[in-house]
């Protein structure tokens, strides 16, 4: 059993999620950014590859406080609990997702992990858990799915990055895909794109989508997508 996941991102019109330098860039405006912070008000577990942590620093804390008191209102934290994919735990201890907001925040590694950066991770208030065999070189997805869903996650927001998007897909985990299509370019043969990865090699292995909706907003669009 996984919970019922999504991926939540914005993208240029071309495709792009960051610049070429993976610095964080402003693709929406603040009517997205509230509608992104609903979507985390509303979900059990918010979860980022490490490449996110290191490129972006966020603390996928809920912005608004009038969600906040919601979330507290019905008995839950404040913020949703926070994940991190992150095989060798590099993490950075003074991270802003472990500095900030209050919360449990779960960082999945692989067997190789050293030891001391876990030690580091846990004092720093993380809660590390092994996900997969022991000798596995990378996070085992599925087992990290399954670990959620014992612990009670039912709707688990994926907020990228490119790479993290790819293998969830890749491995069918992945039932909805919202994008924010901001009215820019921001090319780049090396800027990462909303899915990243190997990619699939023709048409037949290529995931099929079935549009939910289309709406325009900040001078953009949001698209919701079904995953078939
Ligand atoms: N516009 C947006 O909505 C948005 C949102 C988020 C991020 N971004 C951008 O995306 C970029 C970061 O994306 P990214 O692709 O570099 O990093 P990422 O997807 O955030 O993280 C990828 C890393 O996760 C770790 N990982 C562990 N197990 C994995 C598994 N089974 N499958 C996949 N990854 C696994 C790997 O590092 P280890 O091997 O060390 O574990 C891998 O390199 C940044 O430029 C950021 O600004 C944009």
């Amino acid at each position: 059993m996984r919970p019922f996941v999504f991926i939540n991102a914005a993208m240029s019109a071309d495709g792009k999620i960051s610049t070429h330098l993976r610095e964080q860039v402003r693709i929406s405006g603040d009517r997205d950014f509230r509608r992104v912070d609903r979507l985390r008000c509303e979900a059990d577990a918010i979860m980022v590859g490490v490449g996110t942590i290191l490129s972006d620093d966020p603390s996928l804390t809920v912005k608004s406080e009038e969600f906040r008191k919601k979330r507290l209102d019905c008995g839950r934290d404040e913020n949703p609990v926070r994940v991190v994919i992150d095989s060798l735990a590099r993490t950075p201890p003074g991270a802003d997702i472990l500095k900030k907001g209050a919360g449990r925040r779960i960082i999945f590694v692989s067997g190789p992990a050293a030891a001391e950066r876990v030690d580091a991770l846990s004092t720093a208030g993380a809660e590390v858990v092994v996900a997969g065999e022991q000798g596995a070189p990378r996070v085992d997805l599925a087992a990290a799915l399954r670990h959620l869903h014992d612990m009670g996650i039912r709707r688990l927001m994926v907020e990228g990055g490119a790479t993290l998007n790819w293998s969830l897909i890749d491995l069918k985990l992945v039932d909805e895909i919202y994008v924010y299509i901001g009215s820019l370019i921001l090319g780049g043969s090396m800027a990462p794109t909303l899915v990243d990865g190997a990619g699939f090699s023709n048409r037949d292995g290529a995931l099929s989508l079935d549009l939910i909706s289309v709406e325009q907003m900040d001078g953009g669009f949001v698209v919701k997508w079904r995953v078939l």
